[in-house]
């Protein structure tokens, strides 16, 4: 998702980005997913091809954190665990400066449990793109307790110039879009574990039935089941609700390491 959002901040707010990631295969590939769709897009009249190399010009890659000191503003978009972003925002803190904003694309975790790492957790929003980033056209800003008017509207503003429609969502957990999605995708996996219907006709119902682009069980591979499994265990363990209870099934798949799309095998096989 990352580089998602800085191919969609070079070619749609057409702002420099720097990308920062420690694994370089990472990185690798996302240059390679930014090139083919720049390609595609060109291809397709959609850009000209000037457009397209300029907005690959202005993705940086770079080595060190360190490098993000003079950015307006940073994007944190790794795994769904406090820790390791609390350790992100705090090391942010040291680098950037004191008026840039810290924003997090996390998908349920408190932005005021993150922000409180942060030496200003004013500047600290949370700004959760969808996948995948360029196609997707909703962000959802989140305001921790101690996220500022002013760091609101510029990361409003941000994602507009993205070209993005934004929701705002208060701090609850799995805000808007997860607080709905995730009990929708975890009662469709437990159809399944019931034996209910195959996993073909239940995603063919919400496709057919309901216009929706893909099945749940496909979207929860597209998602990533390890994500979706961290998404359900944060909400679960925030409200008690055992509406947010991740079904036994999906966790089994995660310890076989059957992550979906990513690992080539989820609730299908890629
Ligand atoms: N990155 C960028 N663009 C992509 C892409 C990717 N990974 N995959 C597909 N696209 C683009 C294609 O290039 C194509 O663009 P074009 O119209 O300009 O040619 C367009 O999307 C349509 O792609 P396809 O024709 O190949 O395939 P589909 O029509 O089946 O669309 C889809 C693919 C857009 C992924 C569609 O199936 C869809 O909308 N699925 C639902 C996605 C969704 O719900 N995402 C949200 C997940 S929840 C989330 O992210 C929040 C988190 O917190 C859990």
């Amino acid at each position: 998702m990352g580089m998602g959002i800085a191919l969609t901040t070079a070619a749609k707010a057409a702002l420099p980005v720097m990308v920062f990631d420690k694994s370089s295969t990472q990185i690798d590939r996302g240059l390679k997913l930014v090139d083919s769709l720049l390609a595609k897009d060109v291809s397709k009249g959609k850009i000209a091809e000037d457009e397209g190399r300029m907005a690959k010009a202005r993705i940086r890659v770079i080595s060190s954190m360190d490098d993000l000191k003079d950015c307006d503003l940073v994007v944190e978009a790794v795994a769904e665990n406090l820790q390791v972003k609390q350790a992100i925002f705090s090391s942010l803190s040291q680098i950037c400066s004191p008026s840039a904003i810290l924003a997090t694309n996390t998908s349920s975790i408190s932005i005021t449990k993150i922000a409180s790492s942060a030496s200003k957790p004013e500047m600290v929003v949370g700004l959760h793109f969808f996948n995948p980033v360029p196609v997707m056209k909703l962000v959802e800003v989140i305001a921790g307790l101690q996220t500022s008017r002013a760091t609101l509207q510029r990361a409003r503003s941000f994602a507009e110039a993205c070209g993005k429609e934004v929701v705002q969502s208060a701090d609850v957990p799995g805000f808007i879009s997860n607080a709905l999605l995730m009990p929708f995708l975890n009662e469709a996996i437990m159809c399944l574990e019931k034996g209910v219907a195959t996993k073909e006709d239940i995603d063919k119902t919400l496709r057919l039935g309901m216009a929706h682009p893909m099945g749940p069980l496909q979207l929860a591979d597209f998602i990533g089941l390890d994500t979706c499994l961290a998404i359900q265990q944060t909400l679960h363990r925030e409200t008690g609700d055992d509406k947010y209870r991740p079904s036994v099934l999906l966790g089994r798949m995660v310890d076989a390491g059957w992550l979906g799309r990513k690992s080539a095998k989820g609730f299908y096989e890629y």
